[in-house]
């Protein structure tokens, strides 16, 4: 039976994302800061889907563990989905040096870091999948969300050069762009309905992804035009709207 890592395990996303891997017959590693939040998944997805569970404590920004916690797993996973993210207030974030900092840490540098340990092995294995949630925040910088935005930026940016690393290893990487999602880091926003998704869309597309080795993924189908319209807007322009 094959395996799929979770990393950032106990937000919405990454529950339905879990969900429907255990419905496929994957055995699930969830993985998360605050262990205590996902307790009452590991029996529920082991007991509702007949897999194995287990849950192990990462925290995204403690670099210097990312190695033992990724030696400890066993075995070791064929899919691995970084989820964890962090965004605050842009106006928040770009007074306070330590928001500004684990949002870059959390976004980018955690991801990074993690991710150069697990697709090591991948390649070592001659086998795997690697999916990065990002975001379509990281496609044009904008005035209310930058400095994640930029993170976001320079994860996509990993992914992509990660994808041609790995190519002649055998080793896939999928990029999830999701537009608006309705989990906790949203809920404070006001969001267009017709935009937004659920989790549960986010689980399907990523499933699909990794299933029919997707490059690039977009969860509603517009967000790949709405973003080639944003990207194409001239920068003289841009700069003067309310974004
Ligand atoms: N919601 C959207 O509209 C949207 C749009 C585009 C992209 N995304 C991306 O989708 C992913 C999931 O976001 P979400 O909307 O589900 O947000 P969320 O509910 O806020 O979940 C974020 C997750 O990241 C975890 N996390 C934060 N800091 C961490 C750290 N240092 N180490 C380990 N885990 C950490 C959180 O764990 P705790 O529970 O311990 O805080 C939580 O499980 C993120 O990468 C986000 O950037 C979301």
């Amino acid at each position: 039976m094959a395996t799929v890592l979770i990393l950032g395990a106990s937000s919405d996303m990454a529950i339905a994302i879990a969900r429907k891997f255990a419905e496929e017959k994957y055995d699930v590693q969830l993985a998360a800061r605050r262990k205590e939040e996902i307790s009452a998944l590991k029996p529920d997805l082991a007991i509702r889907y007949n897999i194995q569970c287990t849950i192990h404590h990462f925290d995204a920004e403690a670099f210097s563990t990312h190695e033992d916690f990724y030696e400890s797993l066993q075995p070791k996973p064929d899919v691995a989905i970084t989820v964890f993210g962090y965004m605050n207030d842009n106006e928040k974030v770009i007074r306070d040096q330590k928001e500004t900092l684990r949002t870059i840490f959390v976004n980018y540098a955690g991801a990074v870091s993690i991710l150069n340990i697990i697709a090591l092995d991948f390649a070592k294995r001659k086998q795997g999948t690697i999916v990065g949630i990002s975001s379509v925040a990281g496609e044009r910088g904008r005035q209310s969300n930058y400095v994640y935005g930029s993170a976001k930026a320079g994860f996509t940016a990993y992914l992509s050069g990660l994808r041609n690393r790995m190519y002649r290893e055998g080793v896939h990487v999928v990029t999830v762009l999701p537009g608006f999602v309705y989990t906790r880091m949203t809920e404070n926003l006001r969001l267009p309905p017709l935009l937004t998704a659920q989790p549960q869309d986010v689980a399907k597309a990523v499933w699909q992804g990794v299933r029919n080795k997707k490059n690039v993924v977009y969860i509603k189908w517009f967000w790949r035009w709405i973003m080639c319209i944003i990207r194409w807007i001239p920068e003289s322009i841009f700069k003067k709207k309310k974004l």
